[in-house]
């Protein structure tokens, strides 16, 4: 599947791990939806710069804790910007919280962002497509989802990995469905940087972060291969194998 002339949603794409991607797609001629759900001026800056390289592009808010408001995003985007080929789920919540604290509410929440959404969008994005078009679905995932100190996030992304491979024999042939579980590429935005220090000789072979424009490489791919569905990649210098 080609890259350009392809429209594609990057949930979460106005900052971080998820401007990246959204702005890789658009250098490479995709037009771009850039969801956002509170940073409304990061995502306007992204469609910006993506416009500045010739594309489509406009900026989506949607509280994807909300039901209704996934399934409308993908309407309004097809509305702007024409039916989607390419959805990335990379929109996801991560704070701390044990199994012993973790309320019902919060648990409802996780479940909600991290893997109800990219179903219910996926499923949108699905019954929209034309016959016969070729479609691409990315999850963004994580090297580890069994974690103690993040007990619903670890919870919710374990969940995402089955909804990928439930995607991708659901959607085939016509859409190819993956995930990336990323190891380290940027500190979570409430973290003190200096605290990263000593984590770094715990960060696997590659003993370093990883960069954006290797997640966003890795994407496009995933985007660029037909032959390649249900897969989890590791973009995350080797830690898995440890
Ligand atoms: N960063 C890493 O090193 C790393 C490591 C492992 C896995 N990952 C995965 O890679 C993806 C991107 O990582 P990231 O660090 O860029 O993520 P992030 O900064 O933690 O979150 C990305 C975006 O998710 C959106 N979001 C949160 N709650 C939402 C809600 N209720 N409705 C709609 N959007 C919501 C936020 O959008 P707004 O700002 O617009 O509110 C936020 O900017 C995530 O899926 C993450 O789990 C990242």
């Amino acid at each position: 599947m080609k890259v350009s002339g392809s429209t594609a949603l990057v949930t979460g794409g106005g900052r971080r791990v998820g401007r990246a991607i959204a702005l890789a797609l658009a250098e490479s001629g995709a037009n771009v939806a850039v969801h956002f759900n509170r940073s409304e001026g990061d995502a306007a800056e992204t469609v910006e710069v993506a416009r500045s390289m010739g594309v489509s592009a406009d900026s989506f808010q949607a509280d994807l804790a909300d039901a209704g408001s996934a399934v409308r995003l993908v309407d309004t985007v097809r509305s702007s910007l024409g039916h989607l080929n390419i959805l990335v789920n990379s929109a996801s919540m991560f704070s701390p919280g044990s199994f012993e604290d973790t309320s019902l509410d919060e648990w409802d929440r996780y479940m909600a962002v991290n893997f109800r959404a990219p179903f219910l969008l996926a499923q949108a994005m699905y019954r929209a497509m034309p016959d016969g078009e070729q479609g691409k679905v990315i999850n963004l995932n994580d090297w580890r989802t069994a974690r103690a100190k993040r007990f619903a996030y670890g919870v919710s992304k374990a969940a995402l990995s089955g909804l990928t491979r439930s995607l991708a024999v659901s959607m085939a042939p016509n859409v190819q469905v993956s995930e990336l579980a990323l190891g380290a590429i940027l500190p979570p935005a409430d973290m003190v940087v200096e605290r990263l220090g000593p984590v770094e000789t715990k960060l696997g072979p590659a003993a370093r972060m990883g960069t954006l424009n290797e997640v966003s490489a890795a994407v496009l791919s995933l985007i660029g291969n037909d032959f390649i569905t249900g897969e989890t990649l590791h973009i995350d210098g080797g830690r898995h194998i440890r």
